[in-house]
């Protein structure tokens, strides 16, 4: 169906209550992409008894939400209300003058020369962990591929945000706590306009993991304060900046901050790292193509940041990843005033939901879109496609400042593992995408055998 455009109202798609809840809670991921591609990305209503979202799903709303009309979708409502009380009102994942403030300070602290200058500390703590692998596969037993992927990009992002001053240890117990505060708000969700003075399930857990998250973030940032060393991991760096910029360094602020910064950089990392394995276990040919270039750029030495830009194959492949599995699978917004998306009139205060899940399966943008192909990234179609169908990190004045980490990271732990060893998944399946705490993940458990490369290589 064609694209609906101009001034006129026009009636959107109306997925009604009893068939929208019976899909989505059967399978939300799939059933939420169906019901946009079913509708070649026009605006879908999902009726879910009183609460009534909007399914944005094609590039010209999507630039609408996200840059053109941004100030008019901000993130309130129901999607966000429940985390405020983790990362805080004022910060980066916020809005108005608190996230302005905040994405200045921050936003020079992640462009790709600035990361550059952190990877040589994350590539050794990567390549050290990866190396650690192997003492767990002897005897031929399997590596739980979702526990070692999170254990591994928390310590590097650990170390990006503090350097070395928090131990193995501490750093292994922030993620139980983060993944507890995200999965625990499910009831806060389901019930938005219930007063905090009512506990409700999960609540409890919420403001447990919370707190010992702040048990272990404040002292860290006092102990950085009192070295006052001009490092340049984030933490002393963005004491400098606000000492810089506002004259003042307050702790709740700078630990909005890095709990902000750790909770986006964390999971979405470690989840695109899982469906890889699957992937390339389904795909014999990008994993032969991969392997070779891995191969070839970096031998049997260490994996160090300057290989990532001459794998440009790898890269490809971590783009259609990001395109078949964007983790942040749906960004939610509020409207502020009465709007139209796509000809249909929207109210202020309505739920609209951009699913970058569903507008990378849009047929009229992506030809083959379930097929996993890296090949589109490597000609030059790119060029001529929307700059909106490809949102893994949303896009306007909100887009992701963690692309260049990501790129680097996600790079070095996969030229470690595959230049140390032969990754076979153990127990090959199809997986299933569910919604995971803010993240999209495979519902079933993936193993993987590691088996080393016998050469003789630098530790
Ligand atoms: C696969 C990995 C990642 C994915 C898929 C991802 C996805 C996203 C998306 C979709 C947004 C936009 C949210 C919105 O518009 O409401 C976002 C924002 C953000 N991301 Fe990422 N992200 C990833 C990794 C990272 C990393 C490694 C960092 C570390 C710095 C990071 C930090 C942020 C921050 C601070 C924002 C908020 C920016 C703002 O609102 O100004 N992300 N991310």
């Amino acid at each position: 169906m064609p694209h609906v455009t101009g001034t006129f109202a026009t009636s959107p798609h109306v997925v009604p209550t009893h068939r929208a809840i019976p899909r989505l809670v059967s399978d939300p991921v799939t059933e939420l992409a169906r019901m946009g591609t079913d509708a070649s990305g026009q605006i879908v209503r999902l009726h879910l008894g009183p609460f009534r979202p909007y399914l944005v799903s094609h590039p010209d709303h999507v630039q609408q939400v996200l840059k053109t009309d941004w100030t008019n979708f901000v993130r309130e409502g129901v999607f966000w209300r429940p985390l405020q009380r983790l990362i805080g009102h004022e910060s980066i994942l916020g809005e108005g003058e608190g996230w302005a403030s905040a994405r200045k300070i921050l936003q020079p602290l992640f462009t790709a020369r600035y990361v550059a200058s952190l990877a040589e500390d994350m590539a050794d703590i990567i390549a050290e962990r990866v190396a650690g692998l192997g003492d767990l596969t002897r005897g031929d037993s399997p590596i739980d591929v979702e526990h070692h992927m999170t254990s591994i990009v928390n310590q590097a992002v650990i170390k990006v945000l503090f350097g070395g001053r928090i131990s193995p240890e501490t750093a292994e117990s922030l993620a139980p706590e983060f993944a507890t505060c995200a999965t625990s708000i499910g009831f806060r969700m389901l019930l938005p306009f219930a007063s905090y003075s009512i506990r409700l399930p999960g609540d409890r857990a919420f403001l447990r993991a919370a707190k010992k998250i702040d048990e272990i973030v404040y002292p860290l940032i006092e102990r950085a304060k009192r070295e006052n060393n001009d490092g340049k991991e984030v933490v002393s760096a963005l004491l400098t900046a606000r000492l810089e910029k506002e004259g003042r360094a307050d702790l709740r602020q700078v630990r909005d901050d890095l709990v902000n910064i750790y909770g986006a950089a964390s999971e979405t990392t470690a989840m695109s790292l899982i469906w890889l394995w699957q992937v390339l276990h389904d795909h014999p040919d990008v994993n032969a193509r991969l392997q070779e270039e891995i191969d070839r750029v970096v031998g049997g030495g260490p994996v160090r940041p300057s290989h990532v830009a001459e794998m440009p194959y790898l890269r490809a492949v971590l783009q259609e990843l990001l395109r078949v599995y964007p983790n942040a699978w749906v960004v939610p917004r509020q409207t502020v005033a009465d709007t139209v998306i796509g000809g249909v009139p929207v109210k202020a205060g309505s739920q609209v939901l951009i699913s970058p899940y569903t507008t990378h399966r849009l047929e009229e943008f992506w030809p083959r879109p379930l097929e996993f192909d890296p090949g589109r990234w490597t000609d030059d179609t790119g060029e001529r496609r929307h700059r909106y169908a490809f949102i893994p990190f949303g896009l306007g004045p909100h887009v992701c400042l963690g692309q260049h980490l990501f790129y680097i990271e996600a790079s070095l732990v996969i030229a470690n593992l595959m230049s140390r060893y032969r990754p076979v998944v153990a127990n090959p399946q199809k997986l299933r995408p569910v919604p995971g705490g803010a993240t999209l993940r495979p519902k079933q458990k993936l193993f993987l055998h590691l088996q080393p490369i016998e050469r003789n290589r630098a530790a």
